[in-house]
Protein backbone atom coordinates (compact mmCIF):
# COMPACT_ATOMS: atom_id res chain seq x y z
CA UNK A 1 0.00 0.00 0.00
CA UNK A 2 2.86 2.38 0.84
CA UNK A 3 4.79 1.56 -1.62
CA UNK A 4 1.57 2.44 -4.67
CA UNK A 5 1.33 5.46 -2.61
CA UNK A 6 4.88 6.39 -2.97
CA UNK A 7 4.62 5.88 -6.73
CA UNK A 8 1.37 7.51 -6.72
CA UNK A 9 2.96 10.55 -5.47
CA UNK A 10 6.10 10.49 -7.64
CA UNK A 11 3.93 10.13 -10.56
CA UNK A 12 1.60 13.37 -9.49
CA UNK A 13 5.03 15.32 -9.27
CA UNK A 14 6.35 14.31 -12.43
CA UNK A 15 2.71 15.16 -13.92
CA UNK A 16 2.89 18.75 -12.18
CA UNK A 17 6.48 19.41 -13.30
CA UNK A 18 5.55 18.17 -17.05
CA UNK A 19 2.95 20.73 -17.11
CA UNK A 20 4.58 23.22 -15.27
CA UNK A 21 7.00 23.22 -17.34
CA UNK A 22 5.79 22.78 -20.77
CA UNK A 23 3.78 26.57 -20.28
CA UNK A 24 0.40 25.54 -22.56
CA UNK A 25 -0.86 28.75 -22.86
CA UNK A 26 -3.66 29.29 -25.46
CA UNK A 27 -3.80 31.75 -27.05
CA UNK A 28 0.36 31.94 -27.22
CA UNK A 29 1.83 34.81 -25.64
CA UNK A 30 3.67 37.46 -27.66
CA UNK A 31 6.84 37.04 -26.17
CA UNK A 32 7.45 34.00 -23.34
CA UNK A 33 10.60 33.96 -21.22
CA UNK A 34 10.79 30.64 -19.20
CA UNK A 35 13.00 30.34 -15.93
CA UNK A 36 13.45 27.40 -13.64
CA UNK A 37 12.01 26.70 -10.75
CA UNK A 38 7.96 27.40 -9.00
CA UNK A 39 6.80 30.38 -7.05
CA UNK A 40 4.99 28.88 -4.34
CA UNK A 41 1.90 29.95 -2.71
CA UNK A 42 1.13 29.30 0.86
CA UNK A 43 -1.62 29.62 3.87
CA UNK A 44 -1.15 33.49 5.20
CA UNK A 45 0.35 34.75 1.59
CA UNK A 46 -2.05 37.63 -0.05
CA UNK A 47 -3.02 39.32 -3.39
CA UNK A 48 -2.58 42.84 -3.49
CA UNK A 49 -3.65 46.23 -5.72
CA UNK A 50 -2.87 49.56 -6.22
CA UNK A 51 -5.47 50.65 -8.44
CA UNK A 52 -9.31 50.72 -7.38
CA UNK A 53 -9.37 50.16 -11.81
CA UNK A 54 -8.02 46.46 -11.14
CA UNK A 55 -9.59 45.18 -7.99
CA UNK A 56 -13.05 43.77 -10.09
CA UNK A 57 -9.87 41.36 -12.16
CA UNK A 58 -8.39 40.99 -8.75
CA UNK A 59 -11.16 40.23 -7.27
CA UNK A 60 -11.69 37.42 -9.85
CA UNK A 61 -8.52 35.87 -9.90
CA UNK A 62 -8.74 35.75 -6.03
CA UNK A 63 -11.61 33.30 -6.14
CA UNK A 64 -10.40 31.06 -8.45
CA UNK A 65 -6.45 31.07 -7.04
CA UNK A 66 -6.00 28.86 -4.02
CA UNK A 67 -9.71 27.77 -3.22
CA UNK A 68 -10.33 31.45 -2.45
CA UNK A 69 -7.93 31.20 0.39
CA UNK A 70 -5.59 34.69 -0.25
CA UNK A 71 -7.08 37.86 1.34
CA UNK A 72 -7.16 41.18 -1.36
CA UNK A 73 -5.35 44.01 -0.08
CA UNK A 74 -4.62 47.79 -1.71
CA UNK A 75 -1.23 49.04 -1.71
CA UNK A 76 0.00 52.59 -2.54
CA UNK A 77 1.45 52.88 -5.73
CA UNK A 78 4.40 54.64 -4.12
CA UNK A 79 5.01 51.17 -1.79
CA UNK A 80 6.44 48.18 -2.67
CA UNK A 81 3.84 45.21 -1.90
CA UNK A 82 5.28 41.96 -0.59
CA UNK A 83 1.91 40.08 -1.34
CA UNK A 84 2.10 36.86 -3.51
CA UNK A 85 0.52 38.21 -6.47
CA UNK A 86 0.55 42.25 -7.09
CA UNK A 87 -1.57 44.05 -9.86
CA UNK A 88 -0.04 47.46 -10.67
CA UNK A 89 -1.44 49.97 -13.44
CA UNK A 90 1.25 50.58 -15.88
CA UNK A 91 0.41 53.22 -18.56
CA UNK A 92 2.62 52.57 -21.70
CA UNK A 93 0.44 49.08 -22.32
CA UNK A 94 -1.63 49.02 -25.14
CA UNK A 95 -5.36 48.61 -23.70
CA UNK A 96 -5.62 44.69 -24.03
CA UNK A 97 -1.68 44.14 -23.40
CA UNK A 98 -0.52 42.84 -20.30
CA UNK A 99 2.96 42.10 -18.70
CA UNK A 100 3.12 39.25 -16.16
CA UNK A 101 6.22 38.38 -14.63
CA UNK A 102 6.28 35.05 -12.48
CA UNK A 103 9.49 35.26 -9.85
CA UNK A 104 10.18 33.28 -6.94
CA UNK A 105 8.75 35.44 -4.79
CA UNK A 106 6.16 37.50 -6.25
CA UNK A 107 3.89 37.73 -9.33
CA UNK A 108 3.65 41.18 -10.33
CA UNK A 109 1.05 41.70 -12.87
CA UNK A 110 0.97 44.89 -14.97
CA UNK A 111 -1.45 46.60 -17.57
CA UNK A 112 -3.16 49.80 -18.42
CA UNK A 113 -6.89 48.60 -17.45
CA UNK A 114 -8.85 46.18 -16.66
CA UNK A 115 -9.10 44.20 -20.11
CA UNK A 116 -5.03 43.56 -19.83
CA UNK A 117 -5.38 42.51 -16.34
CA UNK A 118 -7.70 40.11 -17.20
CA UNK A 119 -6.15 38.64 -19.66
CA UNK A 120 -2.80 38.12 -17.49
CA UNK A 121 -5.22 36.54 -14.94
CA UNK A 122 -6.44 34.05 -18.02
CA UNK A 123 -2.75 33.33 -18.59
CA UNK A 124 -1.98 32.42 -15.00
CA UNK A 125 -4.69 30.44 -14.45
CA UNK A 126 -3.90 28.02 -17.52
CA UNK A 127 -0.75 27.77 -15.89
CA UNK A 128 -2.06 26.81 -12.60
CA UNK A 129 -1.87 23.02 -11.76
CA UNK A 130 -5.28 21.10 -12.50
CA UNK A 131 -4.35 18.71 -9.29
CA UNK A 132 -3.86 19.74 -5.95
CA UNK A 133 -0.24 19.61 -4.91
CA UNK A 134 0.76 16.75 -3.25
CA UNK A 135 2.42 18.84 -0.01
CA UNK A 136 -1.02 19.93 1.51
CA UNK A 137 0.47 23.32 2.96
CA UNK A 138 1.23 24.19 -0.82
CA UNK A 139 -1.99 26.73 -2.30
CA UNK A 140 -1.21 26.84 -5.06
CA UNK A 141 2.40 26.78 -7.47
CA UNK A 142 3.62 29.09 -10.49
CA UNK A 143 6.01 28.10 -13.14
CA UNK A 144 8.47 31.11 -13.37
CA UNK A 145 8.66 33.35 -16.34
CA UNK A 146 8.14 36.72 -17.95
CA UNK A 147 5.62 36.91 -20.34
CA UNK A 148 5.11 40.51 -21.99
CA UNK A 149 1.31 39.93 -24.54
CA UNK A 150 -1.20 41.43 -26.27
CA UNK A 151 -3.26 40.68 -29.02
CA UNK A 152 -2.63 40.96 -32.87
CA UNK A 153 -6.81 41.89 -34.01
CA UNK A 154 -9.04 44.03 -31.85
CA UNK A 155 -11.99 41.74 -33.18
CA UNK A 156 -11.92 38.25 -32.06
CA UNK A 157 -15.35 36.48 -32.06
CA UNK A 158 -17.71 33.71 -31.90
CA UNK A 159 -20.90 33.55 -33.19
CA UNK A 160 -23.99 31.25 -31.70
CA UNK A 161 -26.45 30.45 -33.76
CA UNK A 162 -29.95 30.72 -30.78
CA UNK A 163 -32.73 31.01 -33.36
CA UNK A 164 -32.44 27.39 -35.23
CA UNK A 165 -32.05 25.72 -31.26
CA UNK A 166 -32.60 27.85 -28.36
CA UNK A 167 -29.81 27.94 -25.56
CA UNK A 168 -30.55 29.39 -21.97
CA UNK A 169 -29.20 32.30 -20.61
CA UNK A 170 -27.21 29.67 -18.08
CA UNK A 171 -26.10 28.05 -21.64
CA UNK A 172 -24.92 31.45 -23.50
CA UNK A 173 -22.64 32.54 -20.09
CA UNK A 174 -21.35 29.49 -20.30
CA UNK A 175 -20.22 30.33 -23.69
CA UNK A 176 -19.11 33.15 -22.97
CA UNK A 177 -17.04 32.33 -19.97
CA UNK A 178 -14.97 29.69 -22.52
CA UNK A 179 -14.65 32.57 -25.26
CA UNK A 180 -13.04 34.68 -22.16
CA UNK A 181 -10.40 31.83 -20.76
CA UNK A 182 -9.38 32.50 -24.31
CA UNK A 183 -9.17 35.92 -24.67
CA UNK A 184 -11.85 36.19 -26.97
CA UNK A 185 -13.64 39.73 -27.12
CA UNK A 186 -16.56 39.53 -29.06
CA UNK A 187 -19.82 37.76 -28.82
CA UNK A 188 -21.82 37.97 -32.16
CA UNK A 189 -25.40 36.70 -30.86
CA UNK A 190 -27.50 35.58 -33.87
CA UNK A 191 -30.69 36.28 -32.56
CA UNK A 192 -33.39 36.18 -35.40
CA UNK A 193 -33.97 33.68 -38.36
CA UNK A 194 -36.86 32.51 -40.05
CA UNK A 195 -37.20 29.84 -38.07
CA UNK A 196 -37.72 31.71 -34.45
CA UNK A 197 -37.45 35.41 -33.04
CA UNK A 198 -35.55 35.33 -29.88
CA UNK A 199 -35.78 38.70 -28.40
CA UNK A 200 -38.39 40.51 -27.07
CA UNK A 201 -39.45 43.78 -28.21
CA UNK A 202 -41.86 45.72 -26.12
CA UNK A 203 -43.28 47.76 -29.25
CA UNK A 204 -43.72 45.05 -31.04
CA UNK A 205 -44.85 41.97 -28.80
CA UNK A 206 -46.05 39.48 -31.40
CA UNK A 207 -42.53 38.96 -32.16
CA UNK A 208 -42.20 36.86 -29.12
CA UNK A 209 -45.52 35.54 -28.58
CA UNK A 210 -45.68 34.73 -31.98
CA UNK A 211 -42.45 34.83 -34.45
CA UNK A 212 -40.53 32.23 -31.80
CA UNK A 213 -42.23 29.25 -31.61
CA UNK A 214 -42.30 27.05 -34.40
CA UNK A 215 -45.34 24.33 -34.71
CA UNK A 216 -42.21 21.55 -35.29
CA UNK A 217 -38.89 21.26 -36.31
CA UNK A 218 -36.71 19.12 -38.97
CA UNK A 219 -35.15 16.15 -37.54
CA UNK A 220 -32.43 14.19 -38.81
CA UNK A 221 -30.76 14.78 -42.40
CA UNK A 222 -32.06 17.17 -44.70
CA UNK A 223 -32.72 15.08 -47.51
CA UNK A 224 -35.12 12.84 -45.36
CA UNK A 225 -37.40 15.67 -44.74
CA UNK A 226 -38.43 14.38 -41.36
CA UNK A 227 -40.00 16.35 -39.02
CA UNK A 228 -40.69 15.89 -34.95
CA UNK A 229 -44.50 17.12 -34.76
CA UNK A 230 -43.40 18.83 -31.69
CA UNK A 231 -43.88 22.65 -31.07
CA UNK A 232 -40.46 24.68 -30.13
CA UNK A 233 -39.58 27.99 -29.01
CA UNK A 234 -37.63 30.08 -26.67
CA UNK A 235 -36.43 33.74 -26.27
CA UNK A 236 -35.12 36.13 -24.11
CA UNK A 237 -36.37 38.64 -22.17
CA UNK A 238 -35.16 42.34 -22.32
CA UNK A 239 -34.19 41.42 -18.33
CA UNK A 240 -32.31 38.48 -19.50
CA UNK A 241 -30.63 40.33 -22.09
CA UNK A 242 -29.36 43.34 -20.06
CA UNK A 243 -28.16 40.02 -17.64
CA UNK A 244 -26.56 38.21 -20.48
CA UNK A 245 -24.84 42.01 -21.77
CA UNK A 246 -23.54 43.14 -18.22
CA UNK A 247 -22.31 39.30 -17.67
CA UNK A 248 -20.13 39.61 -20.77
CA UNK A 249 -18.74 42.80 -19.56
CA UNK A 250 -17.11 41.62 -16.49
CA UNK A 251 -15.05 39.47 -18.69
CA UNK A 252 -14.54 42.52 -21.29
CA UNK A 253 -16.67 41.03 -23.85
CA UNK A 254 -18.92 43.17 -26.06
CA UNK A 255 -21.56 41.08 -27.78
CA UNK A 256 -22.92 42.14 -30.82
CA UNK A 257 -26.61 41.49 -31.71
CA UNK A 258 -27.63 40.24 -35.22
CA UNK A 259 -31.32 41.47 -36.23
CA UNK A 260 -31.81 39.37 -40.28
CA UNK A 261 -33.22 41.58 -42.66
CA UNK A 262 -34.35 42.21 -45.41
CA UNK A 263 -34.07 37.94 -45.67
CA UNK A 264 -34.51 35.39 -42.52
CA UNK A 265 -37.23 36.84 -42.30
CA UNK A 266 -40.09 34.88 -42.21
CA UNK A 267 -40.79 34.20 -38.57
CA UNK A 268 -41.10 37.74 -37.97
CA UNK A 269 -43.64 37.88 -41.24
CA UNK A 270 -46.13 35.21 -39.53
CA UNK A 271 -46.04 37.86 -36.51
CA UNK A 272 -46.71 41.00 -39.00
CA UNK A 273 -47.26 40.06 -42.38
CA UNK A 274 -47.75 43.59 -43.30
CA UNK A 275 -44.27 44.44 -43.63
CA UNK A 276 -43.80 41.31 -46.58
CA UNK A 277 -44.59 41.39 -49.90
CA UNK A 278 -47.71 39.50 -49.93
CA UNK A 279 -49.57 40.70 -46.69
CA UNK A 280 -52.38 38.30 -47.49
CA UNK A 281 -49.96 35.25 -47.26
CA UNK A 282 -50.47 33.00 -44.47
CA UNK A 283 -46.68 33.22 -43.29
CA UNK A 284 -45.88 30.38 -40.34
CA UNK A 285 -42.51 30.27 -38.67
CA UNK A 286 -39.72 28.03 -40.83
CA UNK A 287 -39.85 24.41 -39.79
CA UNK A 288 -37.60 23.37 -42.58
CA UNK A 289 -33.57 24.34 -42.26
CA UNK A 290 -32.80 26.18 -45.88
CA UNK A 291 -33.27 29.41 -47.14
CA UNK A 292 -36.91 31.07 -47.21
CA UNK A 293 -38.38 33.09 -50.03
CA UNK A 294 -40.00 35.48 -47.46
CA UNK A 295 -38.35 38.89 -46.96
CA UNK A 296 -39.44 42.18 -45.88
CA UNK A 297 -40.57 44.14 -47.95
CA UNK A 298 -38.37 47.64 -48.62
CA UNK A 299 -42.09 49.87 -47.48
CA UNK A 300 -41.86 52.82 -45.57
CA UNK A 301 -43.60 51.25 -42.63
CA UNK A 302 -41.19 48.64 -42.89
CA UNK A 303 -38.35 50.75 -42.54
CA UNK A 304 -40.25 52.39 -39.57
CA UNK A 305 -40.88 48.68 -37.88
CA UNK A 306 -36.74 48.24 -38.76
CA UNK A 307 -36.22 51.49 -36.86
CA UNK A 308 -38.22 50.86 -33.91
CA UNK A 309 -36.64 47.39 -33.13
CA UNK A 310 -33.31 48.44 -33.97
CA UNK A 311 -34.07 51.74 -31.66
CA UNK A 312 -34.88 48.92 -28.45
CA UNK A 313 -31.78 46.77 -29.76
CA UNK A 314 -29.21 49.55 -29.10
CA UNK A 315 -30.74 50.55 -25.84
CA UNK A 316 -30.20 46.79 -24.53
CA UNK A 317 -26.37 46.47 -26.21
CA UNK A 318 -24.25 49.50 -26.21
CA UNK A 319 -21.66 48.06 -28.29
CA UNK A 320 -20.32 49.91 -31.56
CA UNK A 321 -21.28 47.24 -33.59
CA UNK A 322 -24.99 46.40 -34.56
CA UNK A 323 -25.58 43.33 -37.09
CA UNK A 324 -27.68 43.43 -39.72
CA UNK A 325 -27.51 39.72 -41.66
CA UNK A 326 -27.86 41.37 -45.31
CA UNK A 327 -27.20 37.60 -46.08
CA UNK A 328 -29.27 34.97 -48.41
CA UNK A 329 -32.16 37.38 -49.50
CA UNK A 330 -33.70 35.82 -52.29
CA UNK A 331 -35.27 38.14 -54.95
CA UNK A 332 -38.14 36.38 -56.05
CA UNK A 333 -40.61 38.27 -54.13
CA UNK A 334 -39.35 41.66 -55.27
CA UNK A 335 -38.99 41.07 -58.31
CA UNK A 336 -42.57 39.62 -58.33
CA UNK A 337 -43.69 42.74 -56.15
CA UNK A 338 -45.12 45.58 -58.44
CA UNK A 339 -44.69 47.83 -55.25
CA UNK A 340 -40.75 46.97 -55.73
CA UNK A 341 -40.25 47.30 -59.50
CA UNK A 342 -41.69 50.80 -59.08
CA UNK A 343 -39.84 51.91 -56.23
CA UNK A 344 -36.52 50.53 -58.20
CA UNK A 345 -37.74 52.85 -61.22
CA UNK A 346 -38.47 55.90 -59.20
CA UNK A 347 -35.28 55.70 -57.21
CA UNK A 348 -33.66 55.25 -60.82
CA UNK A 349 -31.92 51.45 -59.25
CA UNK A 350 -30.91 49.11 -61.80
CA UNK A 351 -31.84 45.88 -60.14
CA UNK A 352 -33.29 44.19 -56.99
CA UNK A 353 -29.38 43.90 -55.74
CA UNK A 354 -29.25 47.95 -56.04
CA UNK A 355 -32.80 47.75 -53.43
CA UNK A 356 -31.60 45.61 -51.42
CA UNK A 357 -28.08 48.09 -51.08
CA UNK A 358 -31.22 50.87 -50.89
CA UNK A 359 -32.82 48.96 -47.99
CA UNK A 360 -28.92 48.62 -46.25
CA UNK A 361 -27.89 52.19 -46.69
CA UNK A 362 -31.23 53.54 -45.30
CA UNK A 363 -30.86 51.08 -42.07
CA UNK A 364 -26.86 52.14 -41.93
CA UNK A 365 -27.75 55.98 -41.74
CA UNK A 366 -29.98 55.26 -39.16
CA UNK A 367 -27.64 53.38 -37.10
CA UNK A 368 -24.74 55.64 -38.16
CA UNK A 369 -26.93 58.78 -36.95
CA UNK A 370 -26.89 57.05 -33.22
CA UNK A 371 -23.67 56.77 -33.25
CA UNK A 372 -23.13 53.28 -33.85
CA UNK A 373 -21.82 50.85 -36.63
CA UNK A 374 -23.49 48.68 -39.14
CA UNK A 375 -22.22 44.94 -40.03
CA UNK A 376 -23.40 42.94 -42.47
CA UNK A 377 -22.79 39.60 -44.25
CA UNK A 378 -20.65 40.29 -47.49
CA UNK A 379 -24.13 39.86 -49.71
CA UNK A 380 -23.70 43.78 -48.40
CA UNK A 381 -21.18 44.33 -51.10
CA UNK A 382 -23.71 43.34 -53.95
CA UNK A 383 -25.19 46.70 -55.27
CA UNK A 384 -23.20 49.00 -53.83
CA UNK A 385 -21.40 49.21 -50.60
CA UNK A 386 -23.19 51.36 -47.73
CA UNK A 387 -21.14 54.28 -46.46
CA UNK A 388 -19.79 53.25 -43.13
CA UNK A 389 -20.53 49.17 -43.11
CA UNK A 390 -18.51 47.13 -41.83
CA UNK A 391 -18.19 43.67 -43.97
CA UNK A 392 -17.82 39.78 -42.04
CA UNK A 393 -16.49 37.90 -45.21
CA UNK A 394 -18.40 34.67 -45.07
CA UNK A 395 -17.96 32.92 -48.42
CA UNK A 396 -14.61 32.62 -48.39
CA UNK A 397 -12.82 35.69 -48.06
CA UNK A 398 -13.31 37.02 -51.28
CA UNK A 399 -15.50 39.85 -49.75
CA UNK A 400 -13.62 40.52 -47.16
CA UNK A 401 -10.52 41.65 -50.04
CA UNK A 402 -13.30 43.59 -51.78
CA UNK A 403 -14.26 45.55 -49.01
CA UNK A 404 -10.74 46.46 -47.59
CA UNK A 405 -9.96 47.11 -50.87
CA UNK A 406 -13.28 50.10 -50.62
CA UNK A 407 -11.47 50.54 -47.52
CA UNK A 408 -13.67 49.37 -45.18
CA UNK A 409 -13.39 47.35 -42.05
CA UNK A 410 -13.61 43.58 -42.48
CA UNK A 411 -14.38 40.83 -39.97
CA UNK A 412 -12.57 37.52 -41.80
CA UNK A 413 -15.53 34.82 -40.57
CA UNK A 414 -14.32 32.65 -43.90
CA UNK A 415 -17.15 28.73 -44.30
CA UNK A 416 -13.77 27.92 -45.43
CA UNK A 417 -11.81 28.14 -42.13
CA UNK A 418 -14.43 29.31 -39.45
CA UNK A 419 -18.06 27.65 -39.98
CA UNK A 420 -17.43 25.23 -36.63
CA UNK A 421 -21.35 23.76 -37.53
CA UNK A 422 -18.77 21.84 -40.27
CA UNK A 423 -17.67 18.18 -39.90
CA UNK A 424 -14.60 18.09 -37.83
CA UNK A 425 -13.56 14.36 -38.62
CA UNK A 426 -14.66 11.44 -41.57
CA UNK A 427 -18.67 12.19 -41.14
CA UNK A 428 -19.84 8.33 -40.44
CA UNK A 429 -17.44 8.63 -36.99
CA UNK A 430 -19.36 12.18 -35.99
CA UNK A 431 -22.61 13.58 -35.44
CA UNK A 432 -25.01 14.16 -38.34
CA UNK A 433 -23.94 18.33 -39.30
CA UNK A 434 -24.73 20.38 -41.92
CA UNK A 435 -21.83 19.29 -44.15
CA UNK A 436 -18.31 20.69 -45.02
CA UNK A 437 -14.97 19.44 -43.56
CA UNK A 438 -13.45 21.59 -41.31
CA UNK A 439 -10.34 19.96 -39.03
CA UNK A 440 -8.21 21.58 -36.43
CA UNK A 441 -4.95 21.82 -38.53
CA UNK A 442 -7.28 24.01 -41.50
CA UNK A 443 -9.01 26.19 -39.05
CA UNK A 444 -5.43 26.85 -37.35
CA UNK A 445 -3.86 28.05 -40.98
CA UNK A 446 -6.05 30.67 -42.05
CA UNK A 447 -4.11 33.91 -42.82
CA UNK A 448 -6.15 36.59 -42.34
CA UNK A 449 -3.50 39.31 -43.68
CA UNK A 450 -4.31 38.06 -47.42
CA UNK A 451 -1.05 38.30 -50.07
CA UNK A 452 -3.42 39.86 -52.68
CA UNK A 453 -3.78 42.79 -49.88
CA UNK A 454 -1.03 46.01 -49.64
CA UNK A 455 -0.37 46.47 -46.28
CA UNK A 456 -2.54 49.81 -46.48
CA UNK A 457 -5.52 47.48 -47.29
CA UNK A 458 -4.77 44.70 -44.75
CA UNK A 459 -5.41 47.46 -42.09
CA UNK A 460 -9.01 47.46 -42.28
CA UNK A 461 -8.61 43.49 -41.31
CA UNK A 462 -10.36 44.36 -37.74
CA UNK A 463 -9.91 40.52 -36.84
CA UNK A 464 -11.81 37.40 -37.12
CA UNK A 465 -14.62 35.14 -36.36
CA UNK A 466 -16.04 31.17 -36.14
CA UNK A 467 -19.48 30.67 -36.37
CA UNK A 468 -21.65 28.05 -34.35
CA UNK A 469 -24.40 28.03 -36.68
CA UNK A 470 -27.28 25.30 -34.81
CA UNK A 471 -29.49 23.62 -37.28
CA UNK A 472 -27.98 20.28 -36.52
CA UNK A 473 -27.49 20.93 -32.96
CA UNK A 474 -29.86 21.41 -31.02
CA UNK A 475 -28.24 20.64 -27.01
CA UNK A 476 -25.20 22.58 -25.51
CA UNK A 477 -22.52 19.68 -24.90
CA UNK A 478 -23.43 19.26 -28.52
CA UNK A 479 -22.13 22.80 -28.88
CA UNK A 480 -19.26 22.96 -26.67
CA UNK A 481 -18.59 19.45 -28.73
CA UNK A 482 -18.67 21.46 -32.35
CA UNK A 483 -16.68 24.58 -30.66
CA UNK A 484 -13.91 23.27 -28.88
CA UNK A 485 -10.99 22.66 -29.45
CA UNK A 486 -11.43 24.70 -33.10
CA UNK A 487 -12.24 28.10 -31.65
CA UNK A 488 -8.86 27.28 -29.56
CA UNK A 489 -7.31 27.80 -33.16
CA UNK A 490 -9.32 30.27 -33.55
CA UNK A 491 -8.53 32.04 -30.79
CA UNK A 492 -4.99 31.51 -31.53
CA UNK A 493 -5.16 33.39 -35.25
CA UNK A 494 -6.87 36.31 -33.56
CA UNK A 495 -4.21 36.49 -30.71
CA UNK A 496 -0.50 35.35 -31.35
CA UNK A 497 1.63 37.92 -33.65
CA UNK A 498 1.64 37.47 -37.18
CA UNK A 499 4.25 34.56 -38.52
CA UNK A 500 4.65 33.01 -35.53
CA UNK A 501 2.07 30.20 -35.93
CA UNK A 502 3.34 26.13 -35.62
CA UNK A 503 0.65 23.97 -35.98
CA UNK A 504 2.79 20.94 -34.63
CA UNK A 505 3.61 23.03 -31.66
CA UNK A 506 0.07 24.52 -30.79
CA UNK A 507 -1.27 20.90 -31.33
CA UNK A 508 1.10 19.62 -28.08
CA UNK A 509 -0.29 22.57 -26.61
CA UNK A 510 -3.44 21.87 -27.38
CA UNK A 511 -2.67 17.96 -25.99
CA UNK A 512 -1.09 19.47 -23.05
CA UNK A 513 -3.97 21.80 -21.83
CA UNK A 514 -6.66 18.54 -22.38
CA UNK A 515 -6.57 18.47 -18.46
CA UNK A 516 -7.75 22.04 -18.01
CA UNK A 517 -10.53 21.61 -20.81
CA UNK A 518 -11.42 18.30 -18.27
CA UNK A 519 -11.06 20.26 -14.85
CA UNK A 520 -13.87 22.35 -16.52
CA UNK A 521 -15.91 19.79 -17.85
CA UNK A 522 -15.72 21.30 -21.57
CA UNK A 523 -17.24 18.57 -23.66
CA UNK A 524 -14.82 19.36 -26.63
CA UNK A 525 -14.05 16.85 -29.70
CA UNK A 526 -11.46 15.04 -29.38
CA UNK A 527 -11.42 13.60 -33.06
CA UNK A 528 -8.24 15.48 -33.46
CA UNK A 529 -6.44 13.56 -31.88
CA UNK A 530 -6.82 10.46 -34.42
CA UNK A 531 -5.71 12.83 -37.58
C1 LIG B 1 -24.39 32.67 -43.52
O1 LIG B 1 -23.77 31.62 -43.27
N1 LIG B 1 -25.54 32.64 -44.19
C2 LIG B 1 -23.89 33.96 -43.11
Amino acid sequence: MKKIFGALVLLCTFVNLFAQNSYPIIPKPASLVTAEGKQIIKKGMSISFSDSSLLPVVNLLQAQIANGALPVKWVPATKRSSAAIHFAIDQNQPREAYKLQIGAKQTMITALSGPGAFYAVQTLLQLLPVTPDVNPSVLASLPQCTIEDKPRFGYRGLMLDVARHFFTVEEVKRYIDLMATYKMNTFHWHLTEDQGWRIEIKKYPLLTQVASIRKESMVGAFKDQKFDKTPYGGFYTQDQIREVVAYAANKFITIVPEIEMPGHSQALLSAYPQFGCNPDKMYEVRTKWGISEDVLCPREETFQFVEDVLTEVMDLFPGTYIHIGGDECPKTQWKESRFCQNLIKQLGLKDEHELQSYFIRRVDKFITSKGRRLIGWDEILEGGLSPNATVMSWRGVKGGMEAAKQQHEVVMSPNSHFYLDYYQGEPKGEPLAIGGFLTLSKCYSFEPELPELTPAEAKYIIGVQANVWTEYISTFSHIEYMTYPRALALAEVGWSPKGTKDFPAFLERVKQHLPVMDSRKINYSKTFLKQ
